[in-house]
């Protein structure tokens, strides 16, 4: 899998450090209260794990299916709710985490849903945030690293399925993305 990266954009120790740090403002802004976290899958599996783990609050975990990619690298521009069920948000305070922000789409449609159902409140958290013109008005409320307009993967993210396993968070080489 190494040959197919044109390069490291972000180190293991340097995630490990930032997680650090994130897991620490979530904990500053959630002093006490119960968080229902919601993971979206399956980009956000590997980040949430990580970062929950060094979070000591009371914390409860779902995880929400959804997509926008449909395995290429260019966004549909559409956003599905795969489960059958919707998690029970209703009165709870809700910290969505997604791997990356591209367009704003996923965010800006999960949020909105998560507000219809009940969420009290809704705080977001991603790993990557690409510094571009987004589609929808959207903001992450915890970002671990601003990145460049180029497709990502490693750390949870994929291509066509692969590469999520990578501990670091790499540019794909054009010759890999057939
Ligand atoms: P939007 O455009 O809705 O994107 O903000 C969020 C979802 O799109 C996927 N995505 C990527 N996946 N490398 C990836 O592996 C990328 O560079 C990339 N950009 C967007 C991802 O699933 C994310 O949840």
């Amino acid at each position: 899998m190494r040959n197919d990266i044109e390069r490291v954009l972000i180190d293991e120790a340097v995630i490990e450090k930032r997680l650090d740090s994130m897991a620490r403002e979530i904990e500053r802004d959630f002093p006490e209260e119960t968080l229902l976290v919601i993971i979206l899958l399956k980009g956000a599996l590997v980040f949430a794990a990580d970062l929950l783990r060094r979070v000591s609050g009371p914390l409860e975990i779902e995880c929400l299916n959804v997509a926008s990619y449909h395995g290429g690298t260019e966004s549909s521009g559409k956003v599905d709710f795969l489960d059958r069920q919707f998690p029970e948000v209703r009165g709870r305070q809700v910290l969505l985490l997604d791997d990356i922000l591209d367009t704003g789409r996923t965010l800006h449609a999960v949020e909105r849903r998560l507000k219809e159902e009940g969420a009290l409140a809704v705080r977001t958290g991603v790993l990557l945030a690409k510094e571009k013109q987004r589609a929808e008005e959207v903001q992450a409320d915890y970002i671990g690293f601003g990145i460049g307009d180029e497709f990502v993967v490693g750390y949870g993210l994929d291509y066509n399925g692969k590469y999520r396993n990578l501990p670091y968070v790499g540019v794909l080489k054009l010759s890999a993305a057939v």
